[in-house]
């Protein structure tokens, strides 16, 4: 069993696509064992996706995902972390598979909707950056 580190990002939450999100992991199989809503704020963002820091995009992503809630939430099943990145699509929504999150909701790379871990490391710090042992409930 794997776990992985999904996030509704501001622009799916504004656009209401929480359920479908959360839907469509879990018609796949994935188990939601962890969730919740939040606010980053401009330095927790910046703290959240420090390995892109000094990329010219870093301050305009870390300015979206501070700008409005968003929902964390916590993955578990076999192969979570591949399964969950083959659901959202591409991050460049114009390279996304048809029927992908992406695909069908994303405005553009940055407002696309959806954010999943990219590895086994990294999902252990993203997780751990958003929940403790006892925020995650897994059978
Ligand atoms: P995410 O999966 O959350 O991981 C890092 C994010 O940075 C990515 O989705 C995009 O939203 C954003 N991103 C990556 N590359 C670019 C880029 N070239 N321009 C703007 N944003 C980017």
């Amino acid at each position: 069993m794997e776990r992985t580190l999904s996030i509704v990002k501001p622009d799916g939450v504004s656009k209401n696509l929480i359920g479908e999100v959360i839907k469509r992991f879990e018609e796949n199989g994935l188990k939601v064992v962890g969730l919740k809503m939040i606010s980053m704020d401009k330095k927790e963002a910046e703290g959240f996706y420090a390995v892109h820091r000094g990329k010219p995009f870093f301050e305009s992503l870390t300015t979206f995902m501070s700008s409005g809630p968003s929902v964390v939430m916590v993955l578990e099943g076999e192969g979570a972390i591949s399964k969950t990145r083959e659901l959202m699509g591409a991050t460049d929504p114009k390279q996304a598979k048809e029927g992908t999150l992406r695909c069908q909701f994303a405005t553009n790379i940055e407002r696309n909707v959806v954010h999943g871990s990219d590895g086994p490391e990294t999902a252990a710090f993203e997780i751990g950056y958003f929940f403790n042992a006892l925020e995650i409930f897994s059978p």
